[in-house]
């Protein structure tokens, strides 16, 4: 027993801030964000209208209405965000009152960072393969514009906001096959402290109270190497070939992460989708926005073999193989 995804929804703010427009508010260029990271611009929500409660509601539709189901048939929701406008209820029970779903559905939230939707996705495998759940829709929002550091160059530039959905129905097949991995004891690379105020209020000489730290250099160390392994180690466990898969899904934080990641796994670039030349990095939103653009301009399609990985604070990491 399996759960193949049927739907996929996203949803990316109207605002876009390009990098011209970052070089208005942080000593940085065009040139330089683009070749460092493949960034070109990111989209930034209205704080009124688009707080990840809201975004997550418009990506979820989209997901029903291309998975052609009956919201009150879904039986579980799991969202991932770690940029929540709020703490509580969940996402997941956001979701479940906007789209009236039955009182037997059951919803929480995962935390994990960026790669909080590939956890919220894993539970959700679980849940089918034990036979706990039929239909699942899995979540993810993020509005990071909250929390950099709008003063750090070093990280301003790389984050956008954004949701994503998908919708996974259990079917006869080949299990999720996945490897987690964590290493707590370097999470001083990449921390967001919590605080009594979420939102920023620059224009009212009000600064937020917190913000992301990143040490962006000790990041981009370990992920090219922790993700390419991850791959090789979870070819070498489930006995598969990389020369079989489709397409490498990986989290968008870095084009040049991407592209050193095929490197070291031999591959051709050309199976490493990306989309963070105008999304940025929408942490837990990033895969699902991803995945659901392919299967609009057509690039996936059924029975493709895929391996989606994801990285981030933590420090965590993962490697699944799917067949879509
Ligand atoms: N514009 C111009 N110059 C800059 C900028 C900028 N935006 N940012 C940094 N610089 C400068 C630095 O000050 C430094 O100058 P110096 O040499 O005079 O000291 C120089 O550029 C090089 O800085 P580095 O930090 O070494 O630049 P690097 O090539 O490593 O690129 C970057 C920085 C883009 C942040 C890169 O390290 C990176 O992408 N790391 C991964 C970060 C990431 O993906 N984080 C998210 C993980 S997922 C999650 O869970 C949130």
């Amino acid at each position: 027993m399996t759960g193949k995804i049927i739907g996929l929804g996203s949803y990316l703010p109207d605002k876009i801030l390009t990098n011209d427009d970052l070089a208005g508010i942080v000593e940085t260029s065009d040139e330089w964000i683009t070749e460092r990271t493949g960034i070109k611009q990111r989209h930034i929500s209205d704080h009124n209208t688009e707080r990840p409660s809201q975004m997550v509601v418009k990506a979820a539709l989209e997901a029903v209405a291309d998975a052609g189901i009956d919201p009150k048939d879904i039986d579980l929701i799991v969202s991932a965000s770690t940029t929540s406008d709020v703490l509580f209820p969940t996402l997941s029970t956001t979701i479940h009152k906007a789209l009236d779903v039955s009182e037997d559905c059951g919803c929480f939230d995962v935390n994990s960072a960026c790669p909080g939707w590939v956890a919220a996705f894993n539970t959700a495998q679980s849940f089918i393969e034990s036979g706990n759940a039929k239909l699942v829709l899995v979540a993810g929002a993020e509005c990071t514009s909250n929390y950099v550091d709008w003063e750090d160059r070093g990280s301003c530039i790389l984050f956008g906001d954004g949701a994503g959905c998908a919708v996974l129905q259990a079917c006869e097949g080949k299990k999720n096959e996945f490897l987690m991995r964590s290493s707590g004891k370097r999470s001083g690379c990449l921390f967001c402290e919590n605080a009594r105020q979420p939102y920023r209020k620059d224009e009212e000489g009000f600064e937020g109270l917190t913000h992301f730290n990143m040490n962006g250099r000790e990041v981009f160390k370990f992920a090219v190497t922790e993700v390419p392994a991850i791959i090789k180690d979870l070819a070498a466990r489930y006995n598969f070939s990389l020369d079989e898969i489709d397409y490498f899904i990986l989290h968008q934080a870095n084009a040049r992460i991407i592209e050193a990641t095929a490197k070291k796994l031999k591959m051709p670039i050309e199976r490493f989708p990306m989309n963070i030349q105008y999304t940025g990095n929408t942490s837990s939103a990033s895969i699902p926005m991803l995945l659901k653009e392919m299967k609009s301009d057509g690039r996936l399609v059924r029975g493709q073999k895929l391996i989606i990985a994801s990285f981030g604070a933590g420090l965590t990491w993962d490697a699944n193989y799917i067949i879509y």
